[in-house]
């Protein structure tokens, strides 16, 4: 228990790819004592399933079968971070290497996949006290969310520090690659007909291009207080 775990809400957090919706989501969480879900860990999931397992994503059929197979959980390790299992296999690492990220945009614009994932999340925050991010967190997963944050930050910022992350996993990749792929997930994720990403209209704008991580959990946790305290 902390000291803030008056009253449970739901919190959405959405924004474009690499702008520290989990860094943000993470914190949050610890701070309130609530769950945190990383939903973009689940369509990554999904995706690293359907590489491995050659499913012709352009095939209705085969998405389908291929989706009744797979069961994906998060697990909590013994430092209390989750990780996401994909029927039985712990596939954290796995699941943040360049060849998911490049499908991953697809997979994700598959109302089926959409329909699977959204059912899981929305039980996943039946009892509220969850932090969860996203894309269409706010505006189809939880549209009650007490609170919707919408994350930005600049296209070069997100590069960079999505690449400093990469280099520090030890994983082989450059600026010009990682710059490339954000941007197309971005055009992918906020063009795409099932649930784009866009702000919803109850959602609080923080950009953080200039603001480090400790300032931005103050200025998210301001808002969530006010809620939680009334
Ligand atoms: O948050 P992330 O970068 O790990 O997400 C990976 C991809 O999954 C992202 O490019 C879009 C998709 N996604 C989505 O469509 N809806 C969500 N709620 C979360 C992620």
């Amino acid at each position: 228990m902390t000291k803030y775990a008056l009253r449970k809400i739901t919190i959405a957090i959405d924004g474009y790819s690499s702008c520290g919706k989990s860094t943000l989501a993470k914190a949050m969480a610890r701070e309130l004592g609530y769950i945190y879900v990383d939903s973009g860990a689940m369509y990554r999931a999904i995706t690293l399933n359907f590489i491995r397992q050659h499913v012709d994503i352009s095939n209705q059929e085969e998405v389908n079968n291929a989706l009744q197979d797979i069961h994906i959980h998060f697990q909590k390790d013994k430092e209390g971070n989750n990780h996401m299992i994909l029927n039985e296999e712990d596939v954290e690492a796995e699941i943040r290497q360049m060849q998911v990220s490049s499908m991953v945009s697809q997979v994700a614009a598959i109302p089926q996949v959409r329909r699977v994932l959204v059912e899981q999340q929305r039980k996943m925050g039946q009892q509220k006290g969850i932090v969860m991010d996203g894309r269409d967190i706010g505006t189809v997963v939880f549209p009650d969310a007490e609170l919707k944050i919408f994350l930005t930050a600049s296209p070069e910022i997100r590069a960079i520090r999505r690449y400093q992350e990469l280099l520090n996993k030890n994983q082989d990749t450059s600026l010009m690659e990682v710059r490339t792929n954000l941007a197309m997930r971005d055009r992918i994720d906020s063009t795409r007909e099932d649930s784009p990403l866009r702000q919803a209209n109850d959602a609080i704008v923080i950009d953080n291009t200039y603001l480090n991580e400790a300032e931005q959990l103050q200025k998210a946790l301001d808002y969530a207080l006010t809620l939680i305290e009334t």
